[in-house]
């Protein structure tokens, strides 16, 4: 089992990373919690608003591809683990500029490998289930399953976790990843699905679902991801890949009407936007091995979770 006395958590002012800051505070392992977040445009101190709060919890500005500021961090707060959540994450913004998705979600995550492997520091590395590419009914991905991303967003993610394995293997630097489904509850970016759905809703507005809505896509809870990242550091075995998922399969256009339905909004809002570029029919992920190896599963069921999300994510917009 790996200490989890002084941790480093990037990118954690960021929607899943100000999840996994609380969980981590409220682990009574975690002695010491430093974030360190760049807080580009998807970032914000207010999302560790509670964090701040707490005497074991540090905030620090900054870049994962500048070096001597991680290697500093990592010293100074003599760190036993990091998360690794920095990324650039929107497919659409890396579909127009990939820049800062290479920047980050590559240059950045190998600067981190680094800096990790010479403090001798374990790290979690956080992907995503769009690096297998597109499921066909009624396969899932494995996490043996070949990689093929279709935007720039998931190949850079792809390329980062490359680099892990490759840094296993050359050196036997010790990490895990993990590989999750979309993630649902607060504090969420506007820009993303759910966000959006509910902000059209509120103005009355057309909701515009790319293609009509067909696409399936794999829900869960961001506190059963945050749980299942815990877990994986804290047992997961160096060198393996643990995909993570809610087990609940959905398509656009269902929980666009399910959202309609918590918002008492008419399904007449429902318009179709031209179809995303390259865009995936389906995610899914096998989660067995989290199951078998971690004791991990989901625990939240989205039909019970999406309305309390829902209206919270609902009530701040109105704010
Ligand atoms: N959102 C999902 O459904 C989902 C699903 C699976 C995996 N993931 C992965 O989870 C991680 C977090 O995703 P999210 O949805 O919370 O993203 P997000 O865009 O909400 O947050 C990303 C955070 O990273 C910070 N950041 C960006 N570049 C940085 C840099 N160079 N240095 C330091 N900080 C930087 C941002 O300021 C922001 O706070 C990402 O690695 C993403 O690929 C997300």
């Amino acid at each position: 089992m790996r200490s989890f006395r002084s941790i480093l958590l990037t990118g954690g002012a960021g929607f899943i990373g100000s999840s996994l800051a609380r969980h981590l505070l409220a682990f009574e392992k975690v002695e010491r919690l430093v974030v360190l977040d760049k807080l580009t445009y998807a970032g914000s101190r207010d999302n560790l608003a509670g964090p701040d709060q707490d005497p074991r919890f540090e905030f620090v500005q900054g870049d994962i591809a500048d070096r001597p500021l991680l290697g500093e961090l990592l010293r100074q707060h003599n760190t036993t683990g990091v998360f690794n959540l920095a990324a650039e994450s929107h497919v659409d913004r890396s579909i127009l500029n990939a820049d800062d998705f290479v920047a980050t979600n590559i240059v950045g995550t190998a600067n981190l490998l680094e800096t990790c492997r010479a403090a001798r520091v374990p790290l979690l590395h956080c992907s995503t289930d769009e690096v297998y590419g597109s499921a066909l009914v009624p396969h899932k991905f494995l996490e043996t399953t070949p990689l093929a991303p279709s935007s720039p967003y998931s190949a850079s993610k792809a390329s980062a976790d490359l680099l892990c394995l490759a840094a296993v293997t050359t050196y036997r630097q010790d990490l895990v990843i993990t590989r999750c489904a979309n993630n649902y509850g607060l504090r969420q970016h506007p820009e993303k699905l759910i966000p959006t759905i509910i902000r059209h809703a509120l103005r009355d507005e057309p909701i515009p679902l790319f293609g009509g809505g067909m696409q399936i896509r794999d829900w869960i809870h961001v506190d059963d991801h945050c749980r299942g990242m815990i877990t994986a550091l804290h047992r997961g075995q160096s060198g393996h890949i643990y995909n993570l998922g809610g087990h609940c399969e959905r398509t656009n256009l269902g929980l666009t009407r399910s959202i309609l339905t918590i918002l008492g909004k008419p399904e007449s809002l429902i318009s179709t936007a031209p179809d995303r570029p390259g865009h995936d029919l389906r995610y899914s992920v096998d989660t067995t091995k989290a199951l078998r190896f971690l004791g991990w599963s989901p625990q939240t069921q989205m039909a019970k979770a999406l309305p309390a999300v829902v209206r919270e994510l609902a009530a701040n917009m109105a704010d």
